[in-house]
């Protein structure tokens, strides 16, 4: 897999993908899906930033998969902290796509002044969390019943890791 860093042109492959799992699973907590417009300025967060990141992934010229480093929270003194998500279209996971792409962007991360990355997984998604637990998150919390999508309630557990 070829890794780089997101460009305007990979807009569209990013948000069909992260429109599949807004549809068809709690993932992801959006609900309705995201338009082009809307991802055009989601996508202003990593201009000119050397924490907040999107690398994408392309197999045989197709991209396969995207990882993303955001703001944690927005108030200043969180700023030594990151959330991270990462997504692989249905067809390419559990290949290690997702495990490259992590491993490029916390190698990343590690030159910065970042101290903590954060991922927030939906209850259950054994994917995630195994890969996560292979790349050395830990486990430090649970928000319980905390999202409401598909009539449904369910919990956020918190991974974890020390840069
Ligand atoms: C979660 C996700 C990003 C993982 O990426 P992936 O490319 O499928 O996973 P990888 O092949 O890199 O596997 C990474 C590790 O997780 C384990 N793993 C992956 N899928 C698994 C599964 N279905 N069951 C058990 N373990 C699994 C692998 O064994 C591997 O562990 P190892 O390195 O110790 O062998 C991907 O499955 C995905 O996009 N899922 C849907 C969206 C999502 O849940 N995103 C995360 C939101 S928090």
């Amino acid at each position: 897999m070829k890794i780089s860093l997101a460009k305007k042109k990979d807009l569209n492959g990013i948000n069909d993908i992260y429109n599949y799992y807004i549809s068809n699973t709690a993932y992801t907590f959006d609900i309705s899906k995201r338009t082009i417009a809307e991802k055009k300025e989601w996508f202003n967060q990593f201009k000119n930033s050397e924490t907040s990141i999107c690398l994408v992934g392309y197999e045989n010229k197709e991209l396969v998969g995207f990882v993303c480093s955001t703001k944690f929270r927005e108030k200043e003194a969180y700023n030594q902290s990151l959330e991270t998500s990462v997504y692989i279209t249905d067809e390419y996971k559990g290949r290690g796509f997702g495990k490259k792409l992590m491993l490029e962007l916390i190698a990343r991360l590690k030159s910065t002044n970042i101290k903590n990355l954060y991922a927030l997984i939906t209850y259950p998604n054994k994917s995630s969390i195994n890969l996560h637990k292979t790349l050395n998150f830990t486990k430090v919390g649970t928000l319980k019943n905390v999202g409401y999508k598909f009539k449904k309630y369910w919990s956020v557990h918190i991974y974890e890791l020390k840069l």
